[in-house]
Protein backbone atom coordinates (compact mmCIF):
# COMPACT_ATOMS: atom_id res chain seq x y z
CA UNK A 1 0.00 0.00 0.00
CA UNK A 2 1.19 3.15 -0.71
CA UNK A 3 2.23 4.77 2.40
CA UNK A 4 -0.70 7.78 1.16
CA UNK A 5 -3.05 5.73 0.44
CA UNK A 6 -5.67 4.27 3.31
CA UNK A 7 -6.87 1.14 3.13
CA UNK A 8 -9.67 1.50 0.82
CA UNK A 9 -9.76 -1.55 -1.36
CA UNK A 10 -11.07 -3.28 2.00
CA UNK A 11 -12.45 0.04 3.56
CA UNK A 12 -15.70 1.29 1.96
CA UNK A 13 -16.11 4.71 3.63
CA UNK A 14 -18.97 5.88 5.87
CA UNK A 15 -21.62 3.04 6.57
CA UNK A 16 -25.52 4.36 6.02
CA UNK A 17 -26.25 6.48 9.21
CA UNK A 18 -23.00 5.59 11.14
CA UNK A 19 -19.57 7.12 11.31
CA UNK A 20 -16.63 6.46 9.06
CA UNK A 21 -14.03 6.80 11.54
CA UNK A 22 -15.19 5.24 14.19
CA UNK A 23 -16.22 1.64 12.12
CA UNK A 24 -12.44 1.99 11.01
CA UNK A 25 -11.49 2.36 14.05
CA UNK A 26 -14.18 -0.42 15.22
CA UNK A 27 -12.91 -2.73 12.60
CA UNK A 28 -9.56 -2.37 13.49
CA UNK A 29 -10.75 -3.60 17.42
CA UNK A 30 -12.58 -6.25 15.68
CA UNK A 31 -9.54 -7.52 13.95
CA UNK A 32 -11.41 -7.40 10.41
CA UNK A 33 -9.33 -5.05 8.54
CA UNK A 34 -5.98 -7.35 7.43
CA UNK A 35 -2.94 -7.06 8.97
CA UNK A 36 -1.48 -4.43 6.46
CA UNK A 37 -4.45 -2.01 6.67
CA UNK A 38 -4.35 -2.17 10.15
CA UNK A 39 -0.75 -0.74 10.30
CA UNK A 40 -1.34 1.54 8.24
CA UNK A 41 -3.94 3.03 9.86
CA UNK A 42 -2.06 2.96 13.55
CA UNK A 43 0.75 4.91 11.37
CA UNK A 44 -1.45 7.52 10.35
CA UNK A 45 -3.16 8.20 13.79
CA UNK A 46 0.17 8.84 14.90
CA UNK A 47 2.15 10.38 12.14
CA UNK A 48 3.13 13.61 13.24
CA UNK A 49 3.30 14.97 9.44
CA UNK A 50 -0.31 13.63 9.26
CA UNK A 51 -0.71 16.20 12.31
CA UNK A 52 1.47 18.98 11.05
CA UNK A 53 -0.62 18.84 7.15
CA UNK A 54 -4.24 19.47 9.45
CA UNK A 55 -2.42 22.21 11.25
CA UNK A 56 -0.91 23.92 7.98
CA UNK A 57 -3.58 23.66 6.54
CA UNK A 58 -2.32 21.11 3.84
CA UNK A 59 -4.18 18.43 2.49
CA UNK A 60 -1.91 15.42 2.21
CA UNK A 61 1.26 14.42 4.39
CA UNK A 62 2.43 14.35 0.68
CA UNK A 63 3.16 18.17 0.80
CA UNK A 64 6.25 18.10 2.73
CA UNK A 65 7.66 15.43 0.84
CA UNK A 66 7.88 17.95 -2.14
CA UNK A 67 9.00 20.92 0.10
CA UNK A 68 11.55 18.81 1.68
CA UNK A 69 12.98 17.71 -1.98
CA UNK A 70 12.36 21.89 -3.37
CA UNK A 71 14.62 22.54 -0.13
CA UNK A 72 17.37 20.33 -1.56
CA UNK A 73 16.82 20.72 -4.74
CA UNK A 74 15.79 24.15 -5.58
CA UNK A 75 13.19 23.54 -8.59
CA UNK A 76 10.22 25.56 -7.81
CA UNK A 77 10.64 28.86 -9.07
CA UNK A 78 8.39 31.97 -9.16
CA UNK A 79 5.65 32.16 -11.93
CA UNK A 80 6.86 28.68 -13.50
CA UNK A 81 4.27 26.60 -15.27
CA UNK A 82 3.53 23.27 -13.74
CA UNK A 83 2.23 19.73 -14.35
CA UNK A 84 1.14 18.00 -11.47
CA UNK A 85 0.37 13.74 -12.32
CA UNK A 86 -1.42 12.15 -9.75
CA UNK A 87 -2.26 15.11 -7.63
CA UNK A 88 -5.27 13.96 -5.69
CA UNK A 89 -5.74 15.48 -3.07
CA UNK A 90 -4.22 18.34 -4.11
CA UNK A 91 -0.94 18.50 -1.37
CA UNK A 92 1.52 19.31 -4.12
CA UNK A 93 -0.52 21.38 -5.98
CA UNK A 94 -0.68 23.62 -2.63
CA UNK A 95 2.63 23.42 -2.03
CA UNK A 96 3.74 24.72 -6.61
CA UNK A 97 1.21 27.20 -5.49
CA UNK A 98 2.15 28.71 -2.40
CA UNK A 99 5.76 29.15 -4.10
CA UNK A 100 4.38 31.21 -6.86
CA UNK A 101 3.92 29.05 -9.56
CA UNK A 102 2.45 30.83 -12.43
CA UNK A 103 0.24 28.12 -13.64
CA UNK A 104 -0.50 24.33 -12.10
CA UNK A 105 -2.67 21.80 -14.22
CA UNK A 106 -3.01 18.91 -12.58
CA UNK A 107 -4.44 15.05 -13.13
CA UNK A 108 -5.57 12.72 -11.03
CA UNK A 109 -8.12 9.57 -11.56
CA UNK A 110 -10.00 10.88 -8.58
CA UNK A 111 -11.73 13.99 -8.60
CA UNK A 112 -10.08 16.80 -6.67
CA UNK A 113 -11.28 19.92 -4.52
CA UNK A 114 -10.58 22.82 -6.34
CA UNK A 115 -7.86 25.00 -5.39
CA UNK A 116 -7.26 28.70 -6.32
CA UNK A 117 -3.99 29.02 -8.96
CA UNK A 118 -4.42 25.42 -10.12
CA UNK A 119 -6.65 23.78 -12.49
CA UNK A 120 -7.30 19.84 -11.89
CA UNK A 121 -8.54 17.58 -14.86
CA UNK A 122 -9.97 13.77 -13.57
CA UNK A 123 -8.67 12.30 -16.15
CA UNK A 124 -6.32 8.98 -16.77
CA UNK A 125 -2.68 9.52 -17.69
CA UNK A 126 -2.44 6.66 -19.28
CA UNK A 127 -5.76 7.89 -22.12
CA UNK A 128 -3.92 8.40 -25.21
CA UNK A 129 -5.66 12.31 -25.12
CA UNK A 130 -4.80 12.97 -21.42
CA UNK A 131 -0.87 14.75 -22.73
CA UNK A 132 -2.88 16.82 -24.91
CA UNK A 133 -5.16 18.05 -22.50
CA UNK A 134 -3.12 18.97 -20.25
CA UNK A 135 -0.71 20.76 -22.49
CA UNK A 136 -3.62 22.91 -23.59
CA UNK A 137 -4.48 23.64 -20.64
CA UNK A 138 -0.80 24.75 -19.41
CA UNK A 139 -0.90 26.77 -22.69
CA UNK A 140 2.68 26.14 -23.51
CA UNK A 141 5.42 23.86 -22.53
CA UNK A 142 5.91 23.10 -18.70
CA UNK A 143 8.95 24.50 -16.57
CA UNK A 144 8.30 21.48 -14.08
CA UNK A 145 6.71 18.16 -14.50
CA UNK A 146 5.89 16.36 -10.98
CA UNK A 147 4.49 13.15 -10.83
CA UNK A 148 3.36 11.60 -7.61
CA UNK A 149 1.12 8.84 -9.21
CA UNK A 150 0.91 5.37 -7.49
CA UNK A 151 -1.07 2.24 -8.38
CA UNK A 152 -4.11 1.37 -6.46
CA UNK A 153 -2.30 -1.68 -4.18
CA UNK A 154 -3.49 -5.50 -4.51
CA UNK A 155 -1.61 -6.29 -1.90
CA UNK A 156 1.22 -7.91 -3.68
CA UNK A 157 4.35 -6.22 -2.93
CA UNK A 158 5.91 -7.04 -6.50
CA UNK A 159 2.89 -6.50 -8.35
CA UNK A 160 2.50 -2.86 -6.63
CA UNK A 161 5.73 -1.75 -7.54
CA UNK A 162 5.93 -3.02 -11.07
CA UNK A 163 2.41 -1.14 -11.37
CA UNK A 164 3.78 2.19 -9.89
CA UNK A 165 6.90 1.95 -11.90
CA UNK A 166 5.32 1.85 -15.03
CA UNK A 167 3.39 5.06 -13.81
CA UNK A 168 6.46 6.28 -12.92
CA UNK A 169 7.79 5.62 -16.68
CA UNK A 170 4.70 7.24 -17.86
CA UNK A 171 5.49 10.56 -16.38
CA UNK A 172 8.93 9.97 -17.19
CA UNK A 173 7.50 9.80 -21.13
CA UNK A 174 5.47 12.64 -20.64
CA UNK A 175 8.34 14.67 -19.40
CA UNK A 176 10.70 13.95 -22.34
CA UNK A 177 8.09 14.98 -24.71
CA UNK A 178 7.26 18.18 -23.30
CA UNK A 179 9.70 19.87 -20.29
CA UNK A 180 10.50 23.43 -21.35
CA UNK A 181 14.65 23.75 -21.83
CA UNK A 182 16.20 24.39 -18.29
CA UNK A 183 13.49 22.85 -16.85
CA UNK A 184 12.96 20.18 -14.17
CA UNK A 185 10.80 16.86 -13.27
CA UNK A 186 10.31 15.28 -10.87
CA UNK A 187 8.73 11.38 -10.35
CA UNK A 188 8.32 9.36 -7.35
CA UNK A 189 9.85 5.86 -8.30
CA UNK A 190 10.40 2.42 -6.21
CA UNK A 191 13.92 1.14 -5.00
CA UNK A 192 15.49 -0.11 -8.35
CA UNK A 193 14.08 3.06 -9.61
CA UNK A 194 13.21 3.55 -13.08
CA UNK A 195 13.53 1.26 -15.84
CA UNK A 196 17.35 1.21 -16.60
CA UNK A 197 16.71 2.35 -20.30
CA UNK A 198 14.37 5.50 -19.45
CA UNK A 199 16.96 6.41 -16.54
CA UNK A 200 19.73 6.68 -19.77
CA UNK A 201 16.95 8.41 -21.55
CA UNK A 202 16.72 11.24 -18.76
CA UNK A 203 20.33 11.65 -18.32
CA UNK A 204 20.69 11.81 -21.38
CA UNK A 205 17.93 14.42 -21.99
CA UNK A 206 18.64 16.29 -18.41
CA UNK A 207 22.49 18.21 -17.10
CA UNK A 208 21.70 16.36 -13.87
CA UNK A 209 19.25 13.20 -12.33
CA UNK A 210 19.46 12.25 -8.77
CA UNK A 211 17.70 9.69 -6.80
CA UNK A 212 16.25 11.42 -3.05
CA UNK A 213 14.59 9.87 0.10
CA UNK A 214 12.85 13.37 1.94
CA UNK A 215 12.38 12.48 5.75
CA UNK A 216 8.78 12.61 4.96
CA UNK A 217 8.68 9.57 3.14
CA UNK A 218 8.35 6.84 5.73
CA UNK A 219 11.57 4.83 6.12
CA UNK A 220 9.61 1.40 5.58
CA UNK A 221 8.28 2.40 2.49
CA UNK A 222 10.47 1.58 -0.80
CA UNK A 223 9.71 4.58 -2.52
CA UNK A 224 12.07 7.28 -3.73
CA UNK A 225 11.91 10.23 -5.66
CA UNK A 226 14.06 10.72 -8.88
CA UNK A 227 14.86 14.52 -9.40
CA UNK A 228 16.13 15.65 -13.03
CA UNK A 229 17.41 18.86 -13.30
CA UNK A 230 18.42 21.00 -16.44
CA UNK A 231 16.23 19.86 -19.35
CA UNK A 232 18.93 20.16 -22.22
CA UNK A 233 17.46 22.07 -25.14
CA UNK A 234 18.47 19.46 -28.02
CA UNK A 235 16.24 16.53 -27.74
CA UNK A 236 18.17 13.04 -27.57
CA UNK A 237 15.09 10.85 -26.53
C1 LIG B 1 0.22 9.43 -3.45
S1 LIG B 1 -1.18 10.04 -4.31
C2 LIG B 1 -0.67 11.67 -4.75
C3 LIG B 1 -0.65 12.67 -3.60
C4 LIG B 1 -0.42 14.08 -4.08
N1 LIG B 1 0.96 14.28 -4.53
C5 LIG B 1 -0.73 15.10 -3.03
O1 LIG B 1 0.20 15.75 -2.54
O2 LIG B 1 -1.89 15.30 -2.70
C6 LIG B 1 -1.08 9.17 -5.83
C7 LIG B 1 -2.17 9.49 -6.83
O3 LIG B 1 -1.85 8.93 -8.11
C8 LIG B 1 -3.10 8.76 -8.78
N2 LIG B 1 -2.97 7.96 -10.01
C9 LIG B 1 -2.67 6.64 -10.07
N3 LIG B 1 -2.70 6.23 -11.37
C10 LIG B 1 -3.00 7.31 -12.13
C11 LIG B 1 -3.18 7.50 -13.54
N4 LIG B 1 -3.05 6.49 -14.41
N5 LIG B 1 -3.51 8.74 -13.97
C12 LIG B 1 -3.66 9.76 -13.10
N6 LIG B 1 -3.50 9.63 -11.74
C13 LIG B 1 -3.18 8.42 -11.26
C14 LIG B 1 -3.95 8.12 -7.71
O4 LIG B 1 -5.32 8.23 -8.02
C15 LIG B 1 -3.54 8.89 -6.45
O5 LIG B 1 -4.44 9.92 -6.15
Amino acid sequence: MSDEEPPKRRWTGKPKGGDGQRQMQTRVKNKKLDESSRNWVKRHLNDPYVARARADGYRARAAYKLIELDEQFHFLKRGMKVIDLGAAPGGWAQVAVQRGAGKVVGVDLLEIEPLNGARFFQLDLLDEATPSILMDALGGAPDLVLSDMAANTTGHARTDQIRTGALADAAADFALAHVAPGGAFVTKAFQGGLDAALLQRLKQNFVKVSHAKPPASRAESSEVYVVAMGRKSQSSA
